[in-house]
Formats: C-alpha cells, structure tokens, sequence
C-alpha cells in the first residue's frame, strides 16, 4: 500500500493547525507545521538582528531553524508577521524544501500543514484539504486565543493583520497560497474545532 500522505493548506487562523494535528492523530501519522519552519526564520532574525527586509540575511537565519523548531516564541503575532515577509523570499523557501519534501516522503505517510503542501511540497499527495473561514471568524478566533493567552489586541487590529497578511501570502510570486485543482474545501466557519475534525476525516476517506 501507498504511504497515506494528506496535505492541508489554507489562511492563517482558519483552523488547518487543529484539524491536521487531529487527522496526524486519527491516522497515527506524524505531522508537520511548516508555518513553524519560516517562524523559525523570522525568530532567529529578531533574536540577533538580523534584516528582515535582506533575503541574504533571511537566507543566512534558516541555518538556525533546527534550533528553534519548540521555543514558545514561535507563536507570537511579531513573529508571524516578519513570518509571512521572509517566506516571500525564492531562497529560504528553496532553503526549507528539501526537509519538506524529506518529511512528505516518510515511508509511514504524514500530514503536512501550510500554504504551498498540495502545490509545491506534496503535489501528488493523495489527499488535499484546502481549510478556510470567513475573515471576520478568523480574526475572532485569533482575538479569543490571544486574549486567553493574556494577550489583548483590539480586533480591528486583527483584521488589519489578517488582511495584510492573506495579501502577502496570495500575492507573492514564489508559491503563492492557491487551492490545488485537486484539493477539497473545508470552510470551517460555521464549525467548532469538533465538527471540522469529522469533516476532515470524512473528506480525506473520499480519497482513499
Ligand atoms: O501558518 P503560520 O501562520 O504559522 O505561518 C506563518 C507564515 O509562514 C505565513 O504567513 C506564511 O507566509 C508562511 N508560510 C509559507 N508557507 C508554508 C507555511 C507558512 O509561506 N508552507
């Protein structure tokens, strides 16, 4: 039998993290977050001074991304957001490919979540999931998580944020976030993290 390989992308707080950490646990698969490969980029620079708007030293703080993959900083809203600005880069993202592809490639199967998994990393990956939500339930969900995390920031400049964010992720020439022609949708804005998990698996099973 194939490898069983599942690729989710989508937008940033639409909910892909939770649903492919549930699909890695219901298929006893390993997962990998690749958002946390280029928040390991944007960490290093932060951390020693690096220039986020060089692509040579962008490309330089991807030596340092192994070292970073569980610091808790990882999930900082600075942090995503000089993110999403280093990932725009040809070179670290030809940089972070090659363990992508090495992970994709796990004769076990794996699940894979980011933007570029069903397009670039995994494009023969039997099952594809595009997640999405509406921008306003995105923005709310990051809002009640940051908020929980003692961590209030006014919604609006959430929105701002999510809305600058999807741009630069759509927008850029280097794998842009698109939906594979073979990639199912799941808009989970309607959906607790519950409902979207039972979704996913009813989905990826069409597939198998
Ligand atoms: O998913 P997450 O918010 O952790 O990703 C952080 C940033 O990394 C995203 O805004 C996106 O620009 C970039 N990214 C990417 N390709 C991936 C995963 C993340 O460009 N496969």
């Amino acid at each position: 039998t194939t490898p069983l390989v599942i690729a989710v992308d989508g937008p940033a707080a639409s909910g892909k993290g939770t649903v492919a950490r549930g699909l890695a646990r219901h298929y006893g698969l390993p997962h990998l977050d690749t958002g946390k490969l280029y928040r390991a980029v944007a960490l290093s620079l932060l951390r020693w001074g690096g220039d986020p708007d060089s692509e040579f030293a962008a490309l330089r703080a991807v030596h340092e991304v192994a070292g970073l993959m569980d610091d808790p900083e990882l999930t900082s809203e600075m942090v995503g957001g000089i993110a999403s600005r280093v990932s725009a880069y040809p070179a670290v993202r030809a940089a972070l490919l090659e363990r992508q592809r090495e992970f994709a490639g796990s004769p076990d199967g794996a699940v894979l979540d980011g933007r570029d998994i069903g397009t670039v990393i995994a494009p023969h990956a039997p099952a594809k999931l595009f997640v999405t939500a509406s921008i306003d339930e995105r923005a709310r969900r990051r809002h009640a998580e940051l908020t929980a995390a003692g961590l209030p920031v006014h919604l609006e400049e959430i929105l701002i944020d999510l809305r600058a964010r999807d741009e630069r992720d759509s927008g850029r020439s280097a794998a842009p976030l698109v939906m594979a022609d073979d990639a199912l949708l799941l808009d989970t804005s309607a959906m607790g993290p519950d409902e979207a998990l039972a979704e996913a698996i009813r989905l990826v099973e069409t597939r198998l």
